[in-house]
């Protein structure tokens, strides 16, 4: 059966579309059928998979233009990708909260696997991400104010439960950690707290800041293919293991 992750939370630059994108290439790799979907209308995962105009965007399948059948593209690597464009920012206000959901309906029993990639905000549209998904996945820096922004997706995400109520949280993946630093070990304690109090899972696989993530990106190439014995590629591998355990 199909399941739906959602990388979200309401902050810019935890790595959401960097861990969206490499879980789906990961999940790949051990021969599971992917389907990536952005719905951020800053797009970067759309472009980071180098499609730059993509024909046929999210948004056009939202408003009935095209069918999500034509609309799926398969990157160069096999991966399905639901690709974004900017139209999708005007877009987000006409958008009902099952949306999303339901132009995914027909696909989803294709594809092992759908992750959707959100954007930095709370819109209609991480709301839509939310109603799509089985499991959500919190991306979380050490510092920054994240503790806030964890608190407020899953408030968020208490709220959806109402409309999608197999709706359930993974986890808080800890991103770019710098494991050498005092402040980030008093940080990853706190989140522990946290999770521990709203009874949810702190993924024990932390990830590791690692230049070869930017690298890749810049270069627009696979990281698994870039660096496939980097501290990233390790790391997140680690942490699919865990959230296949879930
Ligand atoms: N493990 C890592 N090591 C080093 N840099 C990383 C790592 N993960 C992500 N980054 C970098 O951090 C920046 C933000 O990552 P990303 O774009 O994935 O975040 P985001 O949460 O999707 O951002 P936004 O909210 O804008 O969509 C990028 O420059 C990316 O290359
Ligand atoms: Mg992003």
């Amino acid at each position: 059966m199909t399941k739906t992750i959602s990388f979200n939370i309401q902050k810019g630059g935890v790595a959401k579309t960097t861990s969206a994108v490499i879980t789906a290439e990961i999940l790949q790799q051990r021969g599971y059928d992917v389907l990536l979907v952005d719905f951020d209308p800053q797009r970067n995962l759309t472009h980071g998979l180098t499609v730059d105009k993509p024909k046929c965007p999210v948004a056009d399948v939202l408003n009935g233009k095209t069918n999500i059948k034509d609309a799926i593209l398969r990157t160069e690597a096999g991966l399905g990708l639901l690709p974004a464009d900017r139209s999708l920012f005007a877009l987000q206000a006409a958008l009902g909260s099952n949306a999303l959901a339901k132009v995914l309906a027909p696909v989803s029993g294709y594809f092992d696997y759908v992750i959707i990639d959100t954007a930095p905000a709370l819109s209609s549209l991480s709301v839509n991400a939310l109603v799509a998904s089985d499991l959500v996945v919190i991306p979380a820096v050490l510092g920054d104010f994240c503790d806030l922004a964890i608190r407020d997706v899953l408030n968020t995400i208490d709220t959806v439960r109402q409309q999608n109520k197999k709706l359930a949280v993974a986890g808080i993946l800890i991103t770019m950690s710098k494991k050498r630093y005092v402040l980030d070990r008093l940080v990853a304690e706190q989140y522990q707290r946290l999770a521990d109090s709203k009874h949810i899972k702190l993924f024990d696989s932390k990830i590791r800041q690692c230049q070869k993530v930017k690298e890749a990106q810049m270069l627009k190439t696979s990281l698994l293919e870039y660096a496939p014995r980097c501290n990233a590629v390790l790391d997140y591998n680690n942490f699919v293991n865990e959230l296949l355990e879930l």
